[in-house]
């Protein structure tokens, strides 16, 4: 992996649980490939255009196969930049809470901004759908303060790395990385726990992706 995008969708700086385990993955990363570049999305300071009544015209025509309207055409542009600079990575790092069993508003609006036929999809002539991010690597450090993973009978309250993995396998992406940060509300011990967990499977992971590094 060359090139590496972390898209942060906490707003708690370095408060961030998602973020400590991600900041680790990062540093363990470029440890084991020097050369890897890294830019950062912080999804809560980005400047992310309105997905509003006329972008959306813009969609239901290209799903159509006709083209933007020159009005909606700068829009476009903006969006197609967006999705063009998304598949420029070899690799993405997310950095997910979850808000109400879902993901925050400002990840969502980044993916309704850039999933768009023909774009991060596209549509061939029997509607079947082709992703058009295959062949990058997708690592997903999800934080939670319910404990998946270590509960079953909550598991199905979980849309957040469901609704990531289904995501990213409907652009295309097979190679699928998480790490759970869950548990994250309790007492100081249990919360320790949950971390130093979360910090073991993400050193883990670190070595796993390094030693396919290596070998290629
Ligand atoms: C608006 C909001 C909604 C939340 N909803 C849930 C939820 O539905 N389930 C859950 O397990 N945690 C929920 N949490 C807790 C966060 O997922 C938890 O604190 C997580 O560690 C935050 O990650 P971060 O520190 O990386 O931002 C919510 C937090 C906020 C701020």
């Amino acid at each position: 992996m060359k090139r590496l995008l972390h898209i942060n969708a906490s707003p708690r700086g370095t408060r961030s649980r998602s973020g400590m385990i991600s900041a680790q993955v990062l540093a363990g990363l470029t440890a084991a490939s020097p050369a890897l570049t890294i830019e950062t999305i912080d999804l809560f300071d980005a400047d992310l255009p309105p997905f509003d009544a006329q972008a959306i015209e813009g969609r239901y025509g290209l799903l159509m196969g006709t083209p933007v309207p020159p009005e909606q055409a700068a829009a476009w542009d903006k969006l197609r930049t967006m999705a063009a600079h998304f598949l420029s990575f070899d690799g993405w790092l997310l950095s997910v809470p979850m808000w109400n069993f879902g993901l925050p508003y400002r990840l969502k609006h980044y993916i309704d901004l850039i999933t768009h036929p023909g774009m991060t999809f596209r549509n061939d002539a029997v509607g079947q759908v082709e992703g058009l991010a295959a062949g990058r690597t997708a690592i997903i450090v999800a934080a939670s303060a319910m404990p998946f993973g270590a509960m079953p009978a909550i598991d199905g309250l979980d849309f957040q790395l469901t609704y990531l993995n289904a995501w990213l396998g409907f652009i295309g992406v097979t190679d699928i990385h998480a790490v759970r940060v869950a548990g994250t509300f309790g007492p100081d011990e249990a919360v320790a726990a949950v971390m130093a967990k979360a910090a073991a499977d993400a050193a883990a992971l670190v070595t796993q992706l390094a030693a396919r590094a290596a070998a290629v």
